[in-house]
């Protein structure tokens, strides 16, 4: 059997928070092993154009000089935040407790992103937001907001905020405009989300009771942020290692949050070889962390429900990658949320899979894969989605014939040095067919 070792980048979740609690705290903070990827570095950009200095120390070191809650300077013209979805929807939790105007603007995909799950709340709160409205609206609905986004900030008010979507993005801007509000701002939302920003601010020294906060706070640092491996990423190596014949794959230092760790739970019961094995600290900073080791496993088909799948949600596009190599029909119900990311990754996946070959339906919000139908190579798309792109790479990783994958480039969003890591699974990476962007 051979064994791969895989290198995975950063978490970009924990990443964004990072960057955005060290700016607003006292001190100066060291942040090891950060995302360098594209979005991470728009979050740096932002701050840096609101006068936080922010020197990088080596490839993935920085350090941040934290300016304080109320030390931010308004930015001399529109921030471009690029694709960055969890900048636009977190940033304005910050922006809204400023006493100063602000304007956060996106690329094309991200600027048909609906954005009133945030701007309503943080409306109650008592900040001024404007958007814009598009007249067909790609996702959210009538009525909702897109970028760019006006947000004017000022004196805010504490909210008790009931959120109908379970989502990290809404909780933590929620939560981070309350670090401004005067008394108890709270989150509850129908499923947990991903609960990063709750353990990051108790680490930059802001008690956090259950999903609440206690305004106004002053954050402080605590001088080093050291950031685990993405299971997001790792998840990519994890389902090849599954359909891999006689193959080990090993990650390590891989951030296993329960909240985010949906996907070794959900292969584990498709039949997965997962083996976790934690070193020697198992906290970091707040967040668990382990080393992962797969194997060739024989895959099953299973029923994922909604709640599973927020615990896994960006990890849907790979497990509909893994339920085609399952035998039998994997049912994924919930998958709703999945139609607002970068791109719409439930049109996205099953055009691309079909063209595969793969039996895949939509039932409203629920996908049916009947697995076990042997894949074959087709011309599919990116369509601009790191997500799409890495699992249609993982899908034709035993395709005999040519899979060919446009529109790479938006991998190093959230993977820079995945061509490395994919080659080193012997297989070739298809760059100079593929990438067209
Ligand atoms: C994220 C939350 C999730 C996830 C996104 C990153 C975050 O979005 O899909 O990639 O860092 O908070 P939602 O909060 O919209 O579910």
């Amino acid at each position: 059997m051979r064994v791969v070792k895989i290198d995975i980048p950063p978490d970009k979740s924990v990443s964004h928070r990072a960057v955005i609690l060290a700016s607003i705290s006292e001190g100066s903070t060291r942040i090891k092993n950060l995302l360098t990827g594209e979005d991470c570095l728009r979050t740096i950009e932002a701050f840096r154009a609101m006068g936080v200095r922010i020197d990088v120390a080596a490839a993935t070191d920085v350090v941040i000089y934290g300016v304080g809650m109320r030390g931010l300077k308004r930015p001399k013209r529109p921030i471009y935040l690029g694709n960055s979805g969890t900048t636009m929807r977190i940033l304005p939790g910050v922006l809204a407790g400023q006493d100063f105007s602000a304007i956060l603007k996106g690329d094309k995909s991200l600027s048909k992103r609906p954005m009133l799950r945030i701007v309503g709340p943080l409306r109650r709160m008592g900040a001024e937001i404007s958007g814009a409205r598009l007249k067909v609206s790609a996702s959210g609905g009538k009525g909702d907001v897109y970028p760019p986004l006006k947000i004017h900030g000022g004196r805010l008010k504490a909210i008790k905020y009931k959120s109908k979507i379970a989502s990290a993005q809404i909780k933590s801007c929620i939560l981070l405009a309350g670090l401004f509000a005067r008394g108890v701002t709270s989150v509850s939302e129908p499923v947990k989300s991903r609960d990063h920003t709750e353990r990051m601010l108790g680490l930059f020294g802001c008690k956090v009771n259950k999903v609440s906060v206690k305004g106004p706070v002053q954050l402080k640092s605590p001088r080093v942020v050291d950031i685990p491996g993405d299971i997001s990423s790792a998840a990519f190596f994890i389902v090849a290692g599954c359909i891999l014949p006689d193959t080990k794959i090993v990650i390590k230092n891989v951030g296993l949050n329960p909240t985010r760790s949906g996907v070794l739970d959900i292969l584990k019961k498709m039949g997965a070889r997962i083996e976790i094995q934690s070193p020697k600290s198992k906290i970091q900073n707040k967040e668990p962390i382990g080393n992962i080791i797969v194997q060739t496993s024989i895959l099953r088909g299973i029923r994922i429900s909604p709640g599973e799948v927020v615990r896994a949600i960006d990890e849907i596009p790979i497990i509909m990658v893994a339920a085609c190599f399952a035998k039998g029909e994997t049912v994924i119900e919930g998958v709703g949320e999945l139609r607002v990311k970068e791109t719409d990754r439930v049109k996205s996946m099953v055009t691309n899979l079909r063209k595969m070959g793969a039996d895949v339906k939509v039932e409203g919000d629920s996908l049916k894969v009947k697995g076990g139908k042997e894949l074959h190579g087709a011309r599919v798309s990116s369509y601009g989605d790191h997500r799409t792109a890495m699992s249609m790479l993982v899908a034709g990783l035993l395709v005999k014939d040519n899979l060919r994958v446009t529109g790479l480039s938006c991998i190093k969003k959230s993977f820079p040095g995945f061509e490395k890591m994919f080659s080193k699974l012997q297989l070739s990476f298809p760059r100079k067919r593929g990438s067209k962007k």
